[in-house]
């Protein structure tokens, strides 16, 4: 490591002129020579603190990340003085109060064991290390790369995207976790990590559409299709999306009209699905369709006749959200997943609980990540000449959000727990409302939190860069979460009726 050069606060001060400009920030001195006439915010404020200390004034306009950013123009240290600041690393765990999960931060709790810690800190420090290029596609509303996908591909996050299971047990995840000890804890920890990217719409592109639809090819695949898609599916080679909203119907999935007519070795297929995520960049697709005598789930392979085409949403295009046709298509029988007209029970019995589950996890974490902005922004910001957080108004508002995360986390953590120790009936029999109220819950949550940090950041909660552009995506896109996947009364009603069949018929007040 090249050793920095040591100034003292005098030095400093003699580099004043616009071609010779220093500054310093904590204990850094910068050269800000070549950089002046670049500066996103203009000559001004940096001539302003020529020679000068620049420290609070920075962290009041820039997140720390520019400093990461612009390390090129750091070109030494003040002499006899320490950083007071610390810059966040890559696999960092964050040391501000409720910015992690408790177990995370060293209070005790009975569910986690080394395996789970070894495993967030592996993926923490790999999402860390991807996360400027997932910003980037994000913002920019591309395609995810192929590269990209197959990165996570060779780390197995992909198929640890997909939940505990087979496909997990003869590998090695982050933190050198052997897949078969991959439990829902696991589970929930790689949703809240990939949140933390503040990229729900790329998310969604890269991860979503095959979290919900694989595990149709994975419980009710033919054996030949899973050995033929699922190694191309996991590795990030080939896409996949689960179509069954259409545009007439949505909540009401037994409504679908896509219709699939029997034919010598196969269906034909035409109709048109809605929403589908991940639909613009999927090879392949999972579809409801309406045979004979009932709904059957068909794989349906891109070809002559599937078009795709992208729908505007409030996210990134990076989430691929498409309107899919069908004209003719023909599928064979091979595509045919699980038994046909008993496609309904595919649907449900293979994919809700699971998706709900990551749409929680990622609710919350997303939640949290805007606490720690929040505390942050209000520790450090400025206004009628005190901090933010001086305010009791804005502490209260803090109060709320970290109460309104952490009692929503615990839940989690509970019905998580649930689920490790429930096999599939069970679950279905008992955790199926439970979790439809907890997804209510968690989204009316961060309709809270997202509301209250926007506040707190002000004008800057409304912009895609700089200070709030955290905030700025939670408050954007945090919707998504309270209708897909089930929406927030379709999930609050199936949580109050399961709890009405199993109400005991001798209770009274
Ligand atoms: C960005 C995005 C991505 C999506 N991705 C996919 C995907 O990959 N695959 C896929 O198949 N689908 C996908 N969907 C579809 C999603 O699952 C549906 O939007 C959802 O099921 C709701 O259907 P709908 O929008 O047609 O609303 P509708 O069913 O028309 O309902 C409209 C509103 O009325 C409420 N409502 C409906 N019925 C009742 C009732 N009985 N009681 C009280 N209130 C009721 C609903 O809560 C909703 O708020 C996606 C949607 C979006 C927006
Ligand atoms: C190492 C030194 C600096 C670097 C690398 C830097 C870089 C940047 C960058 C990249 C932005 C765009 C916004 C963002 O991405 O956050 C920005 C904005 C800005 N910078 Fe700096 N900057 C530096 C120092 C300073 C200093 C010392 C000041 C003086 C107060 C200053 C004032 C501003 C202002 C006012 C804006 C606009 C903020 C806004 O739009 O809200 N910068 N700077």
């Amino acid at each position: 490591m090249v050793e920095l050069k040591k100034f003292t606060r005098e030095e400093v001060s003699r580099h004043t002129a616009e071609e010779d400009i220093w500054i310093i920030i904590d204990n850094v001195v910068y050269d800000m020579s070549k950089f002046i006439d670049m500066h996103p915010g203009g000559v001004f404020p940096i001539l302003e603190y020529a020679g000068k200390d620049a420290t609070e004034a920075f962290y009041g306009m820039h997140r720390q990340e520019v400093l990461l950013k612009y390390n090129r123009y750091k070109i030494g240290t003040l002499e006899g003085e320490t950083a007071q600041i610390t810059i966040r690393q890559p696999g960092d765990n964050s040391k501000v109060p409720y910015a992690e999960m408790s177990a995370f931060l060293g209070y005790k709790s009975p569910y986690y064991n080394d395996s789970h810690f070894r495993y967030q800190a592996g993926l923490r420090k790999i999402c860390d290390e991807l996360k400027a290029e997932a910003q980037e596609c994000d913002s920019a509303g591309d395609r995810p790369s192929d590269e990209f996908a197959k990165k996570l591909g060779q780390h197995h996050l992909l198929a640890a995207h997909v939940g505990p299971g087979p496909w997990l047990h003869n590998i090695i995840l982050p933190g050198n976790v052997p897949g078969k000890e991959y439990d829902y804890f696991h589970d929930m920890i790689t949703h809240q990590e990939f949140a933390r990217w503040g990229t729900s719409g790329l998310v969604a592109g890269l991860t979503g559409g095959m979290t919900i639809s694989l595990p149709t090819i994975l419980n009710y695949g033919k054996p030949a299709l899973k050995e033929k898609l699922v190694p191309l599916l996991l590795s990030g080679e080939k896409r996949m999306s689960l179509a069954i909203t259409e545009p007439y119907t949505g909540s009401d999935v037994a409504s679908i009209r896509t219709n699939a007519k029997k034919v010598e070795g196969g269906y034909l297929v035409n109709g048109v699905k809605k929403w589908i995520t991940t639909g613009r960049f999927a090879n392949y697709f999972a579809t409801a369709v309406k045979t004979e005598k009932g709904i059957s789930m068909l794989l349906i392979e891109r070809q002559d006749g599937v078009e795709t085409k992208a729908i505007k949403t409030a996210y990134s295009p990076s989430a691929g959200t498409a309107y899919v046709t069908f004209e003719n298509v023909f599928v064979p029988d091979a595509n045919l997943l699980g038994v046909e007209d008993q496609g309904f029970r595919v649907v449900l019995s293979v994919n809700f609980n699971h998706e709900r589950f990551m749409l929680i996890a990622q609710s919350v974490s997303a939640a949290r990540n805007a606490v720690e902005e929040c505390f942050k922004w209000a520790m450090q910001r400025k206004v009628f000449g005190k901090r933010l957080i001086e305010q009791p108004v804005i502490r209260n508002k803090l109060a709320k959000m970290i109460a309104s995360v952490e009692s929503c986390q615990t839940w989690t953590e509970n019905i998580a727990y649930q689920m490790n120790h429930m096999n599939y009936a069970e679950q279905a029999d008992k955790l199926a409302g439970p979790i439809g109220l907890l997804k209510y819950h968690a989204t009316r949550m961060m309709h809270d939190v997202a509301d209250d940090a926007c506040q707190i950041f002000g004008g800057r909660a409304l912009t895609k860069t700089g200070m709030g552009k955290y905030i700025e995506d939670l408050q954007r896109t945090y919707k998504f979460n309270a209708i897909l996947g089930g929406s927030e009364e379709i999930m609050a009603d199936l949580g109050v009726r399961q709890a009405i069949k199993k109400f005991p018929a001798d209770a009274r007040l």
